[in-house]
C-alpha cells in the first residue's frame, strides 16, 4: 500500500492503528507495517488512563515506542487522542464534582503531552466523539456526559485546540467521530448535522480547526449495510467547502462472523470505493483503517464489543498476517 504512495499525484497517507505488544513481539507485524504504510495511529497508548494514568503521573514509554518505530521507519504518526469521554482514569472521574479541579487538570494533561511529542506528530485527533448518539435535544447534541463537557461545556473543545495549537503551531488539528458520514441537512437531529453545526460555531470563535476525521466503521453480512460511498463523498464535500481538511480514521469493516466468499469480495469492493472517494476529494489528507491484521482483532475493540474472538473479520489482512482480497482492492486503487 506504501510503496505506490509516492506515484499518487497528490500526497495521501495510507495508514493503520497500531499495538504496542504486536509491534514489539510478531516480526511480521512489524515488518507489514513498515513495508505497507505510511502513517501509524496508536490504537490506545496516548489514550488517558494509559499515558496518565495517575495524578503528575505521565507513561509515555509506550507511546514512545510507537513513535520510535514510526521514526526508525520513516512513518507518520496521528495522534489518538487529548480530549474524549473515555478511557478517563479513575482519579479523575473522582474529581467529577469540582469542575475548576477537572478543568486544570485537562490543561496539565494536553500541555504535557502535545509538548512530549512536539514535532513528532504532525496531526493529533484533538476531540474525540464530542457528538452525542442519542436525544440530540440537550446540549446542542453534544455529549453531555464527557467530564470535560460537564465541567466546561462546550468551551472544553475551544481550549483544547488552542492549547494545542499554541504548543505545536504546525500540527494538523482534528476532531475525529463516528456515525457522521451521512450529513441530512433536514434533520436538527442527525449526527453529522450536529457536527456540522458544532464546527460553524467554532470557526466563528476562530478556533483552530484544520480537519474532520471520519472513522468509518462499517458494518456487512447478517443484513447490515454500510454508508454508500457516494454519501460519504457528498458529506466530506460539505465540511471542505469550509475550507477543512478530511480523512478516513479508523475503517473496518465488520462481517459479523460470516466470511463466505462472496462478502470477502463485497467487503474488498466497499474499501476500495471508500479509499476513491479519499482520493477523489483533494482535500482528503488521509485513509487509515483500525488495525489492518484480523490475527489482533482479538485485541480490537469489535471484539471486546462481544468478547468473541475473530467477531470481525473486517481487515485487510487475515488471520496469518496475509493479505486479503480487500488488501489487493485498496492497492489496485493507489
Ligand atoms: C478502541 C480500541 O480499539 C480498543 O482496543 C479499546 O478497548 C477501546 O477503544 N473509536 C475510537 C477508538 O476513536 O479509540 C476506539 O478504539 C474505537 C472506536
Amino acid at each position: 500500500l506504501r510503496s505506490t504512495a509516492n506515484l499518487l499525484p497528490r500526497p495521501i497517507h495510507i495508514g493503520t492503528a497500531v499495538a504496542v505488544n504486536p509491534l514489539m513481539t510478531d516480526t511480521l507485524y512489524a515488518r507489514t507495517v513498515a513495508s505497507q504504510y505510511s502513517m501509524v495511529t496508536p490504537e490506545n497508548d496516548m489514550k488517558f488512563q494509559f499515558i496518565h494514568p495517575q495524578p503528575n503521573i505521565y507513561a509515555f514509554a509506550e507511546a514512545d515506542a510507537i513513535v520510535d518505530f514510526a521514526r526508525q521507519n520513516k512513518i507518520a504518526v496521528h495522534g489518538h487522542t487529548l480530549a474524549w469521554h473515555e478511557a478517563i482514569p479513575q482519579w479523575v472521574s473522582a474529581m467529577e464534582n469540582d469542575p475548576a479541579k477537572i478543568t486544570a487538570i485537562f490543561r496539565d494533561h494536553i500541555i504535557t503531552v502535545t509538548s512530549h511529542y512536539k514535532g513528532k506528530i504532525t496531526e493529533w485527533d484533538v476531540v474525540n466523539e464530542p457528538v452525542r448518539d442519542l436525544n440530540m435535544d440537550e446540549n446542542a447534541g453534544l455529549r453531555g456526559s464527557s467530564p470535560w463537557f460537564k465541567a466546561m461545556g462546550e468551551e472544553y473543545i475551544d481550549i483544547a485546540f488552542n492549547l494545542v495549537h499554541n504548543i505545536d503551531p504546525a500540527a494538523k488539528l482534528y476532531i475525529n467521530e463516528y456515525g457522521v458520514e451521512e450529513l441530512d441537512e433536514t434533520d436538527p437531529d442527525n449526527k453529522c448535522n450536529v457536527l456540522y453545526r458544532l464546527v460553524k460555531r467554532l470557526q466563528k470563535r476562530h478556533v483552530p480547526i484544520h480537519g474532520i476525521a471520519f472513522q468509518v466503521h462499517e458494518d456487512m453480512g447478517k443484513g447490515k449495510t454500510p454508508v454508500t460511498p457516494d454519501a460519504l463523498a457528498r458529506t466530506m464535500k460539505k465540511f471542505t467547502d469550509l475550507g477543512l481538511e478530511v480523512r478516513v480514521s479508523e475503517m473496518d469493516v465488520s462481517l459479523h462472523g460470516t466470511e463466505t466468499a462472496p462478502l470477502l469480495s463485497r467487503q474488498a469492493a466497499y474499501y476500495k470505493a471508500i479509499l476513491a472517494v479519499c482520493m477523489a476529494n483533494p482535500k482528503c489528507s488521509g485513509f487509515s483503517t483500525w488495525g489492518f491484521t484480523d490475527r489482533y482483532s482479538s485485541l480490537g475493540w469489535r471484539d471486546n464489543e462481544t468478547g468473541k474472538v475473530n467477531y470481525g473479520n473486517g481487515l485487510p489482512f487475515d488471520e496469518r498476517s496475509q493479505p486479503k482480497e480487500a488488501y489487493y482492492a485498496l492497492l489496485s486503487q493507489l
